[in-house]
C-alpha cells in the first residue's frame, strides 16, 4: 500500500513546526526464515502498516477523493505513471478513480491468493468482465470463449461487444485438445476476414450453473499451438471454486476473473469484482479503470478485507456441508442427478477435475423428477435455506436458474447448455449440516 497520512500535531505554543519526513511503510513480509508465509496469515495484516494510521489494528477507511501530493514534482511523477507515459503505474495515491489505500491493500491480498504478481478491484464482477473485454479487444476482433458462461457474461460478449464490431465463437466446457484446434482454427479464419486477431479466450470454470468444467491445460496448449501467447491471454472467471479449490494461473490461464460478491465476499452484503495475473495484462485493464472508472469504493474494499481474513475458514465449512447434503440428495427418490464436482459421473469430467480441482465446492444443481412446477414446489417449500441468486454468502441459497439467472439464454442454448427446466441451483453455506438436510427432506416431501 502506498504511503498514507502523517499527522504533524501543533506544538502548544502555536508556533510552525517544520514538517516531519513523510514515513516509508513497513517492507511487506512474506517470508519467516526462507519459508513463505500462506494466504491464510497473510490476510490478517499484509499490506497495511499501522504506523501510518495512528496504530490502528484495522485499516481506517478512507473516504476521501483524491490525496494531497508532497510537491509538485511527485504530482507530475504520479501522473506520467497514471497516463503510461513511464512504466509501472503511479507511485503513489493519486485520485480516487484510479487508486486508494483500502483497495490497494485489497488487491496485494487478493494477488496473493491466486498467485499473481497483481490485481485490480471492481465495482462488481461484471465491471470487471466489462472492462476486461473492452480493454482485450479493438473492432473486428474475435473472442472465443467457452460455455455455459453466467448469463451476463454471454449476453456482453454477444450483445454488446457486437456493437463495436466484437464476434465470438463458443466452445463447450469440456472440449478436447483436438476440439480445441478446431474452435482455435475456425477463430483465427473468423478473425482474419474480419481484419482483426483473436485478443482474448475467455473462459468460465466450472460454468455457472451446471459446474462443467473447462480443460484450462489443453486450452493452454491449443492458444500455444495456434496464436502468440503474449497477445492472446486466457482469462478465466474461477468464482465458483476459487480462490480455495482451483488455482488457475498454475494451468496456463494468464488472468483470473472473480464476482468477489461470492465466496470472497462471503457474507451476501456486498457487490465486488477482481482481476488478478501478471503485470503486462493487469497493467492494460488497469489503464481502461483508471478512465472508465469502476474501482471498488473504500468501504466495500475494506469490507473485503475483512471477509479475506475468513475465506479459508467458511468456503472449507461450506465445502464439507456440501459433500454431507449431497450425500443424502444423490439416494433420495424425488432426485433425478446431481450437478456436484465430488460426485462426477463423466470420465473426461473427472479428468479435468482431477489435474486442476482441489476441492469440490459447496454450489451444484439438483436435478428434481419432473419440471418447473416441482422445482418451485421444492423451493418454496424450504425453510432454512432462502429463495436467493446469488452464492457462496454463509446461508445456503437455492434458485431455479433456467427462469431467474439464465432466463434471457435463448431456450436452444440453455438446451444445449443444460440448463433444464427441472434444474435448481444450490449454494451451501456454513449452517449446520443436518439441520440443511432435515430441510431439504421436508422440502422434497413437499414436491
Ligand atoms: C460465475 C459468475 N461470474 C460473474 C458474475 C457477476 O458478478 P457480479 O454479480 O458481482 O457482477 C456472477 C454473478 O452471479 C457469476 O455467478
Amino acid at each position: 500500500m502506498a504511503d498514507q497520512h502523517d499527522d504533524p500535531r501543533d506544538d502548544p505554543l502555536g508556533s510552525v513546526t517544520p514538517p516531519t519526513p513523510r514515513r516509508k511503510p513497513k517492507p511487506k513480509v512474506t517470508t519467516i526464515g526462507g519459508r513463505p508465509l500462506k494466504p491464510s496469515t497473510l490476510m490478517m495484516g499484509h499490506g497495511f502498516d499501522p504506523a501510518l494510521s495512528e496504530g490502528s489494528l484495522k485499516a481506517p477507511i478512507f473516504l476521501t477523493s483524491t490525496f494531497a501530493f508532497e510537491n509538485a514534482a511527485a504530482g507530475k511523477r504520479h501522473f506520467e505513471g497514471i497516463t503510461g507515459k513511464r512504466p509501472g503505474g503511479a507511485e503513489g495515491l493519486v485520485y480516487s478513480r484510479f487508486n486508494g489505500p483500502n483497495q490497494e491493500i485489497l488487491e496485494d491480498r487478493l494477488a496473493i491468493w491466486d498467485g499473481a504478481e497483481d490485481a485490480l478491484c471492481f465495482s462488481s464482477g461484471m465491471t470487471a468482465i466489462a472492462v476486461l473485454m473492452l480493454a482485450a479487444c479493438n473492432a473486428g476482433d474475435v473472442i472465443v470463449h467457452s460455455g455455459p458462461l453466467y448469463a451476463a457474461s454471454e449476453g456482453f460478449v454477444a450483445k454488446v461487444m457486437a456493437k463495436y464490431g466484437v464476434t465470438y465463437i463458443a466452445f463447450p466446457a469440456g472440449a478436447t485438445r483436438e476440439e480445441l484446434d478446431a474452435v482455435m482454427v475456425e477463430a483465427k479464419a473468423k478473425a482474419e476476414a474480419q481484419g482483426g486477431e483473436v485478443p482474448l479466450i475467455y473462459l468460465e470454470s466450472p460454468g455457472n450453473p451446471t459446474n462443467a468444467l473447462v480443460d484450462i491445460e489443453a486450452v493452454r496448449d491449443a492458444r500455444d499451438a495456434h496464436f502468440d501467447p503474449d497477445r492472446c491471454p486466457i482469462a478465466i472467471d474461477n468464482t465458483f471454486l476459487g480462490p480455495l479449490w482451483q488455482r488457475p494461473l498454475e494451468h496456463g490461464a494468464d488472468l483470473v476473473v472473480y464476482s468477489l460478491t461470492k465466496y470472497v465476499g462471503g457474507h451476501s452484503d456486498l457487490v465486488a469484482g477482481s482481476i488478478a495475473g501478471g503485470k503486462k495484462w493487469v497493467n492494460a485493464v488497469r489503464a481502461l479503470r483508471n478512465t472508465m472508472g469502476g474501482i471498488a469504493d473504500p468501504h466495500t474494499a475494506w469490507m473485503l478485507l475483512r471477509s479475506l481474513e475468513t475465506v479459508e475458514l467458511r468456503m472449507q465449512r461450506a465445502g464439507e456441508n456440501a459433500a454431507k447434503v449431497c450425500e443424502f440428495l444423490t439416494s433420495h427418490p424425488k432426485v433425478e442427478g446431481l450437478g456436484y464436482l465430488g460426485m462426477i459421473a463423466d470420465a473426461r469430467q473427472q479428468d479435468i477435475y482431477d489435474r486442476h480441482c482441489l476441492g469440490a465446492g459447496s454450489t451444484f444443481s439438483v436435478f428434481i423428477k419432473g419440471g418447473e412446477a416441482e422445482c418451485f414446489a421444492f423451493l418454496d417449500a424450504l425453510k432454512v435455506a432462502k429463495l436467493a441468486v446469488s452464492l457462496g454468502g454463509t446461508e445456503t441459497l437455492a434458485s431455479h436458474p433456467a427462469s431467474m439467472t439464465h432466463l434471457s439464454v435463448p431456450d436452444e442454448r440453455k438446451a444445449m447448455l443444460g440448463i433444464t427446466d427441472n434444474l435448481v441451483r444450490i449454494s451451501i453455506g456454513i449452517e449446520d449440516a443436518d439441520d440443511l438436510i432435515a430441510d431439504f427432506a421436508q422440502a422434497l416431501d413437499a414436491v
